[in-house]
């Protein structure tokens, strides 16, 4: 079966076409980064007017790039939550269209289960060759994006097989990344800029402690980094030296990265769960990606981790989630509506 994804929960129009195993036809992501960038963050009443500027182009473009019709599609999924609702609206009341027009069934996918399996994507020609293997159930899995940051034991591709096991207790890893750019002034987004810089700075310079490394509980906190950072910044302005910059930026991605690795992994052991998985945007993250694989691999653990299109934002893990829905024979109405929170 042949599903068409869309989605429009934050910055990034999307649309895809992906079979039910995962195979992705076409995987189109309209980036709005350009717009909110000089506003430092997503401005949601932007966000939305961009959504319907660009939906219907993105959509037609997903369909031409995977070569089908409408009439070839067993259904349409769209992410209805959690998100901005004006912009998940936007998705939603499109999907709802070309559904009722084209008899086609139609499933509602929260955007943090289509992060969760996002590793069962198969991009045709990347490096992670389509006989990679995927992993089993159940696995553990850390969801860290702009909005969210999570761990959780996944049982199944399925949303009530989804139990957090701990979160974050204040801001979110990508967002800390994102406030963290911005008071250094290197722009938005801030964790590919930050992940860049690092590359090249010395993390020894300002060593940061990660928060809440030595507690035993699953939860993360970020407010306090981020404020340790902004301390710095008043007291020694925003450096010249490009060095420094860097530095910063390799102290705060350790620290923030060392205990993300550090407690999916542990997480994974509580729980006797011997497979971890990456998701949400900051899965892309250089650091954390070497870092997760590295622990997991000493402790005997295997690691899946995403390509990078994968972890950010996009299409085809929605339509991958709503095609084990659609699979099971489930439908959303007409009554399907756009919430700001997730059922997770
Ligand atoms: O999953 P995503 O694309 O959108 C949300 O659902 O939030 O995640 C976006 C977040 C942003 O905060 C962005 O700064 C962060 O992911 N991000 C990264 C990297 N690439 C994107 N954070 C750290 N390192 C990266 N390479
Ligand atoms: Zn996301």
């Amino acid at each position: 079966m042949l599903v068409l994804g869309i989605e429009s929960s934050c910055d990034e129009t999307g649309a895809a076409v992906v079979r039910s195993d995962g195979t992705v036809l076409s995987d189109v992501v309209q980036s709005q980064v350009d717009l909110h960038a000089r506003y430092g963050g997503v401005v949601p009443e932007l966000a939305s007017r961009d959504h319907a500027r660009n939906i219907d182009p993105v959509v037609r473009e997903a369909l031409a790039r995977a070569n089908v019709g409408l009439d070839d599609l067993g259904g349409i999924a769209v992410t209805n939550r959690p998100g901005l609702v004006g912009a998940l609206l936007v998705g939603v009341q499109f999907a709802k269209g070309i559904a009722w027009a084209r008899g086609l069934p139609l499933v509602g996918v929260d955007h943090l289960v289509g992060h969760l399996l996002a590793v069962f994507l198969r991009r045709p020609g990347e490096s992670s060759d389509e006989a990679a293997p995927r992993p089993e159930f159940p696995f553990v899995a850390l969801l860290a994006s702009g909005g969210h940051t999570s761990i959780y034991h996944v049982d199944g591709p399925t949303e009530d097989a989804c139990r957090e096991l701990g979160g974050t207790r204040d801001d979110a890893a990508g967002e800390a990344f994102d406030k963290v750019a911005k008071l250094l002034g290197l722009g938005y987004p801030g964790g590919p800029v930050i992940d860049r810089l690092a590359a090249i700075g010395d993390a020894s310079r300002f060593p940061q402690k990660a928060p809440m490394a030595s507690v035993r509980s699953l939860e993360f906190s970020f407010s306090g980094i981020k404020s340790r950072m902004a301390r710095h910044v008043a007291d020694h302005g925003i450096p010249k030296d490009e060095a420094e910059i860097a530095a910063l930026c390799a102290s705060f991605q350790r620290a923030v990265t060392d205990v993300l690795a550090k407690k999916l992994v542990q997480a994974a052991e509580m729980n006797g769960v011997s497979r971890v998985v990456l998701g949400g945007g900051v899965a892309a993250n250089r650091e954390l990606r070497e870092r997760v694989r590295t622990m997991a691999n000493a402790r005997g653990i295997d690691c899946f981790v995403p390509p990078l299109a994968s972890c950010t934002d996009n299409a085809a893990m929605i339509a991958y989630a709503g095609a084990a829905r659609l699979g099971r024979g489930e439908r959303d109405g007409w009554d399907l509506t756009a919430t700001s929170q997730t059922s997770l």
